[in-house]
This record gives structure tokens, sequence and C-alpha cells, in this order.
């Protein structure tokens, strides 16, 4: 149980179930902000090239654990990325030895670097009943490609499209409905059963659709699946505050250099590692739900993935904190979810897992 003393809350750590830490210097410049805040962290694989393979997830472990600063005690879950021609032997045994927590699904061209995704479910079912068998949870990316469909739709009509039958078919297969943004999908997931669960990120939970177009356009609140309206921002904040185990913690953190979202064509995706847990700290706060936090970020998660529990604990105290509008990233510079805002919440403690 947490402890919390109106300006002290103690929580045991928690886990960040969706983050992209890329690669190379973006790499050294980003993961160890995920790791001072999270214990463990499921590491998309939406690298180029994507990792499909257990060498190429073994490769990208070591070079995490290279990244990490040696203090910070973290541990990448490693992902595998589903393409129409993934191994269903390759993936149970890399399911079966701990080198892959589970398997990601990108609709192909859904989002950043997803070209070699999945252009038809059909392609994949000998894995997905491997990954039922073995009790492999399947992380989707839920929205169409359809150009035709409206952006704001397209995670509304996955769940008609794809997702139903894709559940029907696979009764017994963990799904984690990735980064949800909508109504839809909130009640979508409270009505499925036990092997269906749900991560919510603290942008979707901070604000809606208007943010990306405030007195012009705001390339730092552009993300995928994009911000909703309104009524969806609080449907996302009654779920997560709700203590149902089915809603949990992913910030699907995403950075990009400034000069790639300051452009014409920017890309998607909002830097929130560094003040994530402060981030969620607040929308629970504001939702009078600071007890349901720990719920939350971190037990429903690793009880959803059947992984132990964190015994280490963090504690966040009550203490003004500015976010920095920049952050350096090796030769770029990267602008921080929240950048200029002063946030109530800051860690004060960390204790390690035994
Ligand atoms: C992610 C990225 O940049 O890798 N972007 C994003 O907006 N979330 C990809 C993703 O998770 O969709
Ligand atoms: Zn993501």
């Amino acid at each position: 149980m947490p402890t919390n003393a109106l300006d002290r809350l103690t929580i045991r750590r928690p886990d960040d179930w969706h983050v992209h830490l890329r690669d190379g210097s973006m790499l050294d410049s980003v993961v160890n902000h995920t790791a001072r805040q999270f214990a463990r962290a499921i590491v998309m694989p939406n690298l180029v090239p994507p990792v499909t393979t257990v060498a190429a997830a073994e490769s990208y472990r070591g070079r995490i654990m290279a990244a990490l600063d040696p203090t910070l005690d973290f541990t990448p879950l490693m992902t595998c990325y589903l393409t129409d021609d993934a191994d269903p032997e390759e993936i149970e045994r890399g399911y079966a030895s701990g080198n892959f927590t589970a398997c990601k699904l990108y609709p192909a061209n859904a989002t950043t670097n997803s070209s070699h995704g999945v252009t038809d479910i059909a392609n994949i079912r000998t894995v997905l009943a491997t990954m039922e068998r073995i009790g492999m949870p399947l992380l989707v990316h839920g929205e169409v490609t359809d150009p035709e469909i409206d952006i704001f739709d397209r995670e509304a009509v996955f769940i008609d499209r794809v997702l139903t039958g894709l559940i029907s078919d696979f009764p017994a297969l963990k799904v984690v409905f990735e980064h949800i943004t909508t109504a839809d999908a909130v009640a979508f997931v409270e009505a499925g059963g036990d092997t269906l669960a749900a991560t919510v990120t603290p942008h979707h939970l901070d604000f809606n659709r208007n943010a990306i177009f405030v007195g012009g356009i705001r390339p730092h609140f552009y993300c995928l699946p994009v911000a909703k309206r309104e009524t969806h921002r609080l449907a996302l904040r009654k779920a997560a505050t709700s203590g149902s185990p089915k809603f949990f913690l992913g910030t699907d953190s995403a950075p990009h250099p400034l000069g790639d979202k300051e452009t014409a064509c920017g890309c998607a995706g909002i830097f929130n590692a560094p003040y994530a847990i402060e981030s969620y700290a607040r929308t629970f706060e504001a939702e009078d739900a600071l007890d349901k936090l720990e719920g939350f970020a971190a037990e429903h998660g690793p009880n959803f993935y059947g992984l132990p529990l964190n015994d280490g604990q963090i504690t966040l105290e009550r203490s003004p904190a500015t976010v920095p509008e920049t952050l350096a990233a090796g030769e770029t510079t990267l602008v921080p979810f929240h950048a200029g805002e002063t946030l109530a919440w800051q860690i004060s403690e960390t204790t390690q897992n035994a």
C-alpha cells in the first residue's frame, strides 16, 4: 500500500510498458531518463531495420546496457517486430529463452518506421496461434492505415475491422491495445476478457487535439495515434485512474530531433521520458486518485504480463520542478513533454530492487 501523507507518496517502483529508446547517439541521450524513472521497460522494436530476430534483439539489448548509467538498476524487456513473414519458431524460441517478452504488431505504414509492418493479419495467423499457445503477449498499434479513413477515426475503425476478429479468432491470446486514445477503445477493453488490456500515455491523459493547433501548428503535440477530442481524453482519465487492472502505464516516449519535429513534414512522437511519472502523478492527483497510481504504474502491467512485481520503491515529493525548454541529445536537441511547465511532484528517492 502506498503511504500518502499529502506531500509524499511512496509507491512500488514503476515500469514503462511501451517506450522507444532508439539507437546510436539518441539511445545514449535518452535511455537514462527512462532508467531513472522505471525499473523495467518494454522496448519498442521499430529501429531501421526493425528488430525481428533473437540475434537482433540481443545485440540491441547489449547497446542499451552499454548506454546505461551503471548506477541505475534497469532491465530492458525486448520485443519482436512482426512482419508478414515473421517466423513462429524464432518467436517461440526467443520467448522461451527470455530474449523476447512480447511481439509488436504495426499495421504496415501506420507510424514511424513501420514500413515493414504487417499488411494483413491473415499473413501472421501461425505466429498468433503460437503466441496464444505459449502465453506471449501481442502488443498492438491499433490504427487502420486506409487513407480513406479520417485520421481521428482510425483507432475506432481498427477495433471493428481488425481487433474484434483477431480476439475472437485467438480468444486466449494476451493482447495489449497500446496507447489508446478513444472512449471506444476504453469501452472495448473494459468489455473484453482478462486477456485484453491497454496502455495509456501521459500525454493522451493531459491534452486533447486542440493542443496541436493553439495559435498555430504545434509539432511537439503531434504523435500517433493523434490526440482526439475532449470527450475521449476524459474517458481515458477515468479508465486510467479507475483502479481497473486492464489499464496500465506505457509512456510511448518517442524522441525525434527538434529539426525533425519543426519542419514541413514533422515526425510523430512525444519525448516524455524525463518527467513521465510526474506527469501521471499530476493527472491522478487532479482526478483525486493518487491512491490508484501504484496499481496503474507498478502492478497491473507485471500482473498482466505474468512477471514479478518490483520490490524497490520510489518516493514522490510535492516540490515544484520546472521542465526545461530543451534538452541536449548529442549533436541534436530534444523538446521534452511539458517543456517550460512547472509540475508539482518530483521523485525524491528510489530504492532498488533487492
Ligand atoms: C512512435 C515513434 O516515433 O517511433 N511515434 C509516435 O508518435 N508514437 C511510433 C509509435 O509508437 O506510433
Ligand atoms: Zn510507440
